[in-house]
C-alpha cells in the first residue's frame, strides 16, 4: 500500500514521531511518502491508498504553521479520489492546556471526515506533560494501525 504521512510540528516532536512512523510502516512493506513540506500536488501525484496525520497543537488548540497551507489546500479541494481511504491521526499535546488538549489533531480528524477518509482507529493522544518518549509511546498504536491497513 502507498501510505502518505502528513505532519504539523512547531518544535520537532511531532515530526520525529512521523519519521519513526515512516520507518515502521516501511518496515511492514508499504511505500511511504513523508515530507513535512508536502503540497497537495505532491500528495495527489503519490496517489495514496492510506493516510497518517501526526500533528502537535499550538496557540489555543491550533495547528502548527507548517501544516496550514496543506490543510487549506485539502479543505478547498476535498480530493474525490481520497474518499473512503483508511486513515489515522496521532495528536501531540499537553493535557495542562485543558479543553484545547490535542486540538490540532482534532482539526485534522475533522478534515479527514470532510474528505471522507475513514479513521480506522481512535486518535492517539500523546501528552507532553506525561511523557518525553512520544516515538516509542506511539509504537503499539502504530502496530495496530499497520495491521488494519492489511497487505
Ligand atoms: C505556545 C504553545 C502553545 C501550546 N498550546 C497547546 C494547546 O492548546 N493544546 C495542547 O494540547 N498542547 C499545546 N501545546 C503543547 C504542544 O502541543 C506539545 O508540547 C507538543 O508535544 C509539541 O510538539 P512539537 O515539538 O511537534 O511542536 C502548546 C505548546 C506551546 C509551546
Amino acid at each position: 500500500m502507498k501510505v502518505a504521512i502528513v505532519s504539523g510540528s512547531v518544535y520537532g516532536s511531532a515530526e520525529e514521531v512521523a519519521r519513526h512512523a515512516q520507518q515502521l510502516i516501511k518496515n511492514a512493506g508499504h511505500d511511504v511518502l513523508f515530507n513535512p513540506r508536502a503540497t497537495l500536488a505532491d500528495l495527489q501525484a503519490f496517489a495514496p491508498d492510506a493516510f497518517l496525520a501526526v500533528t502537535s497543537t499550538t496557540g489555543l488548540g491550533e495547528l502548527p504553521d507548517n501544516i496550514l497551507p496543506l490543510y487549506s489546500q485539502i479543505r478547498d479541494v476535498l480530493p474525490a479520489a481520497w474518499r473512503g481511504l483508511p486513515g489515522g491521526v496521532i495528536g501531540l499535546g499537553d493535557a495542562s492546556y485543558g479543553d484545547t488538549f490535542c486540538g490540532g489533531g482534532e482539526q485534522l480528524r475533522e478534515l479527514f471526515m470532510e474528505v471522507g477518509i475513514r479513521e480506522v482507529q481512535e486518535m492517539l493522544r500523546l501528552d507532553a506533560s506525561e511523557t518525553v518518549t512520544p516515538e516509542s509511546d506511539a509504537e503499539p498504536w502504530l502496530a495496530a494501525f499497520i495491521e488494519k491497513l492489511g497487505a
